[in-house]
């Protein structure tokens, strides 16, 4: 593309299940980016940001809306509940964040309708003990109705009377399999369209093609940062099927969601925490269940942005973590929460998986049912007694945790070029001096030097 450099654009994504921290790092690293993407899932994610005693949570904007300097995007892979957007954009508003301007809706991204909501809570009460534990928003209804070719698209927003008429009888349609099949209440749609119309009358100025505005972004030189949602373990495809969400996580997602080639995308910026959690069902191979899994929940707070339900918590997988690598062709990784693991007497990374015929895998099988029966292989490495939180040289780490990380990056085969000491902006540091730490370097110190925050 002319003009376009993948040199200036960057992709951060989740490496694991879900809630690395993917919303600090984009909103770190986002004043030194001029356009920020979103570019899959809906409001199943929840990405926070916190600076000073500021706090945000994030669903479908990207998190570089903190930025007064950022322009935001939201791609055709997104799903988008109007009604969600409308009250986010509202809830920014009082926090002092204008998205006026700032902000603009892929017309090709999948609407989710209350009924979808309905659809998914009914299907995953039928799973019964199956259930996929999923966010109930509505999520894989509306992305299967994409696949149907009946969804309704953000670009209807601005068409009030298609809205009223393709809203109005893909609802009743909905409502007939709520009824019939699950013996669920159905929508009121009179309700659900007076709310809808609401939040098109709200919605309609932000909806634009989103392709040309970030070759424009190219042109000018002006660096592109891409932000996921979920993680690689989450992703449809490559995930633990069926216990994953809807849509794809990976860096190619990114292309497809954008409509542009993919040599722009730039390197993918792995986000991984050190150790892992889960929300919802499916196999966790290193599923902590003892006193050391409550104590990892409640210092590391893991309770869901999104739906505040207790995630399950276990160790770093480093199996899992090199299929990240493989999948997504990572970079470099981030590696969050190692503040959390302060005090450990001793930290266990799981660096095969043991069949039951004694076979050692060094990838995670495609099929859930065989990862549920495999048995970690663990290595154990000694903790540290003093506390990393806050830190932001590597020489004040505790070298026990400096072996660690290096021990991490023995087995990923890639660097880890960040390492997040707390949940806040200023408690990170840049590690190395390979290009992908020299690029964050550049963009944290735009950072510093552009306090544009609100
Ligand atoms: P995301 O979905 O990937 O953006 O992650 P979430 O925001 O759902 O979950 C990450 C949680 O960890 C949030 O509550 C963050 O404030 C918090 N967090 C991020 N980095 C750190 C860190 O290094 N240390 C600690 N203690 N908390 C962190
Ligand atoms: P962020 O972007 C963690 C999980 C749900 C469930 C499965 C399917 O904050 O990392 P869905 O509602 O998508 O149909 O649920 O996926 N899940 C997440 N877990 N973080 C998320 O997003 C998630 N989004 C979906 O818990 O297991
Ligand atoms: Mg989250």
């Amino acid at each position: 593309m002319k003009g376009h450099s993948s040199q200036q654009a960057l992709l951060v994504l989740g490496g694991q299940w879900g809630d690395e921290g993917k919303g600090k790092v984009v909103d770190l690293l986002s004043a030194g980016f001029k356009a920020v993407v979103r570019y899959n899932g809906g409001h199943n994610a929840g990405h926070t940001v916190k600076f000073g005693d500021r706090h945000f949570a994030l669903h479908l904007v990207p998190s570089g809306i903190i930025h007064a300097g950022s322009r935001c995007y939201m791609g055709a892979w997104m799903v988008v509940d109007p009604l969600a957007l409308v009250a986010e954009i509202a809830d920014l508003g009082e926090k002092g964040v204008d998205v006026n301007g700032r902000l603009t809706v892929s017309p090709r991204a999948t609407l989710i309708l209350p009924s979808h909501q309905a659809l998914d809570l009914a299907r995953e009460q039928a799973r019964g003990a199956s259930s996929i534990g999923t966010t109930g928003r509505g999520i894989g209804p509306a992305y299967q109705d994409l696949a149907q070719r009946r969804a309704l698209r953000a670009g209807v927003l601005t068409e009030p009377d298609r809205l009223e008429a393709d809203a109005t009888a893909l609802m009743e349609s909905h409502n007939r399999e709520l009824e019939l099949l699950f013996g669920a209440a159905p929508v009121d749609i009179a309700q659900a369209m007076k709310s809808l119309r609401q939040a098109a009358r709200v919605l309609s100025p932000l909806v634009g093609e989103i392709g040309p505005a970030l070759n424009r972004h190219g042109e000018r030189g002006e660096p592109i940062l891409f932000e996921g949602a979920q993680g690689i373990m989450l992703d449809l495809y490559h995930g633990t099927y069926p216990y994953v969400t809807s849509s794809s996580c990976l860096p190619g997602a990114a292309a497809v969601s954008c409509g542009i080639p993919i040599a722009t995308l730039g390197p993918a910026l792995g986000v991984m925490k050190a150790y892992v959690t889960r929300v919802g069902g499916g196999p966790f191979p290193t599923e902590i269940e003892d006193e050391v899994g409550d104590r990892l929940r409640e210092r590391g707070n893991e309770f869901g942005t999104t739906t505040g339900r207790p995630r399950r918590c276990g160790w770093f997988d480093a199996v899992a973590a090199r299929y990240a690598v493989r999948v997504a062709g990572l970079a470099g990784v981030a590696l969050m929460k190692l503040d959390v693991l302060d005090g450990l007497e001793e930290i266990r990374v799981a660096v095969g998986y043991k069949t039951a015929n004694g076979r050692v895998l060094a990838e995670p099988p495609a099929d859930a049912r065989k990862l549920a029966e495999i048995e970690p292989v663990y290595t154990t490495l000694p903790g540290w007694g003093t506390t990393t939180r806050g830190i932001t040289r590597e020489k004040d780490l505790p070298p026990a945790a400096r072996a660690y990380l290096e021990f991490f990056e023995d087995h990923l085969g890639v660097p880890i070029v960040l390492v997040s000491t707390g949940p806040r902006r200023e408690e990170t540091l840049i590690r190395g001096r390979s290009a992908l730490a020299e690029r964050l370097r550049h963009a944290v110190h735009t950072v510093q030097e552009a306090a544009a925050t609100p």
